[in-house]
């Protein structure tokens, strides 16, 4: 059974290895944003970089995260997985819901480029995009995550440590309860959202975030090709007069810049 186990980690281990030539992001621009925005600017240049190595923080986390793979095959828990309530292998269930290199590398780079101090993540999981969004802070900067399973939460709050030392922290509970608890301070200047991939919880996602986020803030919503129901949400968003700009990565991850229009 541990060899067993042992060959699963080491084929995890190889499949989140960087594979040069393989992973690229296609960005589409929604027709408003002008030339000159920056998130459209941004869009562009990371039509290349993908076939580069990872940043070294990145390629660090991979090797911790098949660790935890590794730790978790084997392991039968009751837990919920894609809308369902299931006894399922925690490795599987780790595989399943986190997010993989690209996702990581695209969050790492809008974080880089764009400097945020103040970020949030709704539904953390085990935390592999709340690393990969700590790994790229700013000295100051912080990420606060939201998660509604205890041991799920655990072990995002143990990696965050390890790789990311005092760069945040990631809360057990609902959204809905303890979103409104974070301070935030200046309001949040950056929001990563991946949990009820679900038309009525990300327009209930936007409410919460609406009030709190920053002139200029930017939002990133995972899985928008996920379902009709999805896509059909990202449509609706980008009519918002919130969104002053709007960016598709790979048909996936939707990004957009807020504005606060001035009353
Ligand atoms: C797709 S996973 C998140 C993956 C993670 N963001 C990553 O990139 O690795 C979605 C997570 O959202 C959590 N979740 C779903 N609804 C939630 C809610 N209302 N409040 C807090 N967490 C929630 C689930 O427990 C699950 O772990």
């Amino acid at each position: 059974m541990r060899v067993l186990r042992q060959i699963a980690a080491k084929l995890m281990s190889a499949f989140l290895r960087p594979r040069a030539g393989l992973q690229q992001l296609i960005a589409k621009v929604d027709k408003r944003v002008s030339a000159t925005d920056d998130l459209a600017a941004f869009a562009e240049s990371m039509r290349f970089v993908n076939n580069d190595l990872p940043p070294r923080v990145l390629l660090k986390a991979q090797e911790e995260w098949a660790h935890v793979q590794e730790e978790l095959s084997g392991l039968v828990r009751r837990t919920s997985y894609r809308h369902q309530v299931v006894e399922m292998d925690a490795g599987e269930v780790f595989q399943g819901v986190s997010s993989a290199e690209l996702g990581q590398r695209l969050l790492y780079s809008l974080v880089t480029r764009f400097c945020p101090t103040h970020c949030v993540e709704f539904g953390s999981a085990f935390g592999t995009a709340t690393v990969a969004i700590a790994g790229a802070l700013p000295e100051g900067g912080r990420i606060e995550g939201i998660e509604l399973e205890e041991w799920r939460a655990d072990i995002a709050n143990r990696t965050l440590q390890a790789l990311a030392p005092d760069k945040g922290k990631v809360f057990v509970g609902s959204i809905e309860e303890v979103f409104p608890r974070l301070r935030g301070f200046g309001g949040f200047d950056f929001a990563f959202v991946d949990a009820e991939h679900r038309y009525d919880a990300c327009m209930k996602y936007c409410d919460l975030l609406r009030p709190r986020v920053a002139h200029q803030g930017l939002i990133v919503f995972d899985d928008i090709d996920w379902s009709g129901d999805m896509r059909r949400f990202w449509r609706d968003l980008c009519r918002d007069e919130w969104v002053q700009s709007a960016a598709l990565f790979n048909g996936r991850w939707g990004v957009i810049r807020c504005h606060r229009p001035t009353n």
